[in-house]
């Protein structure tokens, strides 16, 4: 198998997709010879897709991949209205009962798998749980975690005022999940070590996606925390075998409205 055809009636032999390939995996004399594979491309290379979506005449399509659609820079959002969209997200404390539906969940998961992975090593899995009982019993497995630490005077069970939010579920509340009615859960082979990060980068770019749609969502850094090391949590949220939590987010209809967009404070840049 070849690692790309190049149809040679549009090719204009200008190195354009030997100049992006990142590990140097294409041959091409400009304005002399075609694209031509290095003899182990097809094992080296990890699908980016760049030597493909840089052709300006769509010369070079991938074996493992169809020509994407065209990028229109027409229907990119301005700064102004990129800035809406970053600022206007917020972590979403007070949710509607209602789950939102699984087509929406999809369609906001389907950009997400977008975002960028180590190697473009696209290993991560989605568990979505929109069931609220299960939902509560997680919480619930995430605050008998917490028990743990108190009692074992864990120093994190102090600085993370646990003993709190104890008090809090017990009174009815939920300081875990904040009553979502959603759960989404990324994860990836236990044994990848940049599992944590790609998961970050796809839940970000998940919350900007679901604030698009309406879907307010919250970082569930306890919960993933719990679910990380408390093996009682561990067997309920049953991952397929082999993956471990990258991270999980909160999902659902927001109660409430926001009106503003307060300030962070100054970045701290040094120039050099
Ligand atoms: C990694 C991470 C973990 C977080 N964990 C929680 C959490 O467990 N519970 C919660 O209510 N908020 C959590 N948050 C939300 C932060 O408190 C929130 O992002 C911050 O206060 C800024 O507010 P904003 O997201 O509305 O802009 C977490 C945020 C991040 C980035």
């Amino acid at each position: 198998m070849s690692l790309f055809v190049i149809d040679e009636s549009k090719c204009k032999q200008d190195g354009l997709c030997a100049a992006v390939c990142p590990f140097a995996l294409i041959t091409v004399e400009a304005g002399k010879t075609f694209p031509a594979p290095v003899d182990d491309a097809v094992e080296r290379c990890i699908n980016c897709g760049h030597c493909m979506a840089v052709c300006p005449v769509g010369a070079l399509t991938l074996e493992k991949m169809e020509q994407g659609t065209g990028l229109d820079p027409k229907q990119l959002p301005s700064y102004a209205q990129l800035t809406q969209l970053v600022r206007g997200r917020r972590s979403i404390r007070c949710y509607k009962k209602e789950p939102v539906d699984r087509e929406t969940m999809a369609r906001i998961i389907d950009l997400a798998r977008y975002a960028p992975t180590a190697r473009n090593s696209q290993l991560l899995g989605w568990l979505v749980i929109d069931n609220g009982e299960e939902i509560r019993r997680l919480a619930g497995l995430a605050v008998d975690w917490m028990w743990h630490l108190v009692a074992e005077k864990d120093p994190r069970a102090v600085s993370y005022g646990m003993e709190k939010l104890i008090r809090a579920w017990e009174n009815g509340s939920d300081p875990i999940l904040r009553g979502a009615p959603g759960l989404v859960v990324v994860h990836a082979p236990a044994d990848y070590l940049l599992a944590q990060v790609d998961s970050a980068i796809a839940l970000n770019t998940f919350e900007l996606a679901a604030f698009a749609l309406g879907v307010g969502t919250c970082w569930a850094g306890f919960f993933a925390a719990a679910s990380r090391i408390w093996p009682p949590l561990q067997d309920a949220l049953q991952l397929p075998p082999g993956q471990a939590i990258g991270y999980a987010m909160m999902v659902g209809y927001p109660k409430l409205k926001y009106q503003r967009l307060p300030e962070r404070i100054a970045a701290r840049i040094s120039w050099r």
